[in-house]
């Protein structure tokens, strides 16, 4: 794919020069943030292409080019978007997603940083052996804590379980069938023993096939649910992550900048 690199990407239906020289991407999952999120960066932010789950925007933050594009749900689509988006040069991929906490002392609205993940997903073994580890690019990360201490929000960093599946690999029971398999029943416990904080569906895969391919990646996502309360997502919860992410993004992005040139 590297040869072709100003031929029009598959999925993401991109090209180099559509980009601009954008060396940052920031990856919601949903394609209904993306453009919120790129607006904040730069109120004259336009889209560039929408096909099937990839919605994108470029922003310009002081001078740089930023791609804003949605991953959609799950590690096989974020395969995609890294092999597309890296073949055209972006070199730093910041999450920014949604998430279920699993630590009493975790409330909703909070916002947890992943500086690992528990590799529940199956595209990232096609791209490093299970026992490679899903880690955060440590000077993305820590232009992520420097972000949220500056707006004094309430955070947590650590290890997420990161899963394939929503239902049973997050140890859900309120399913269609109400079955989970005998291998994951009792996960949930296993992981807050464990101390891994939460639950979302695609920093394993983020992570770990970032890392084998020489790219940087961060995650930070608000908790919807606390599952030692409750299985429901709060009502207000997304309205209240939103309102942090949209500033959260511009002076990680902003430091990270500053502190990598
Ligand atoms: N996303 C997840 O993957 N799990 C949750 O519980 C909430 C959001």
């Amino acid at each position: 794919m590297s040869n072709h690199t100003d031929s029009l990407m598959y999925h993401t239906r991109l090209t180099r020069d559509m980009l601009n020289g954008a060396k940052y991407a920031v990856i919601p999952g949903d394609p209904g943030r993306v453009e919120s999120l790129a607006k904040a960066l730069d109120k004259e932010a336009a889209p560039l292409s929408a096909n099937r789950e990839y919605t994108s925007y470029l922003a310009n933050l002081e001078g740089q080019a930023v791609l804003v594009c949605s991953t959609g749900i799950g590690g096989p689509g974020v395969t995609i978007l890294l092999e597309e988006l890296a073949t055209l040069g972006i070199r730093c991929f910041l999450r920014i997603g949604t998430s279920g906490a699993i630590q009493s002392n975790i409330k909703v609205g909070d916002l947890i940083i992943t500086k690992a993940a528990v590799r529940l997903d199956g595209a990232s073994l096609h791209y490093a052996p299970v026992q490679y580890p899903a880690v955060a690019s440590f000077s993305l990360t820590q232009s992520i804590v420097q972000a949220v201490k500056a707006m004094k929000l309430s955070y947590h960093l650590g290890i997420t379980a990161s899963s394939d599946t929503f239902y049973p690999g997050q140890e859900r029971y309120d399913s269609y069938s109400g079955y989970v398999i005998k291998n994951l029943r009792n996960s949930m416990e296993e992981w807050r023993q464990l101390n891994v904080l939460n639950y979302e569906m695609e920093s394993a895969t983020l992570l770990t096939v970032a890392s084998a391919l020489g790219l940087q990646a961060g995650c930070v996502c608000g908790v919807l649910v606390n599952r030692v309360d409750n299985e429901e997502i709060e009502k207000n919860a997304l309205a209240d992550c939103r309102s942090k992410w949209l500033e959260l993004t511009r002076l990680t992005l902003l430091h990270h900048m500053n502190e990598n040139t």
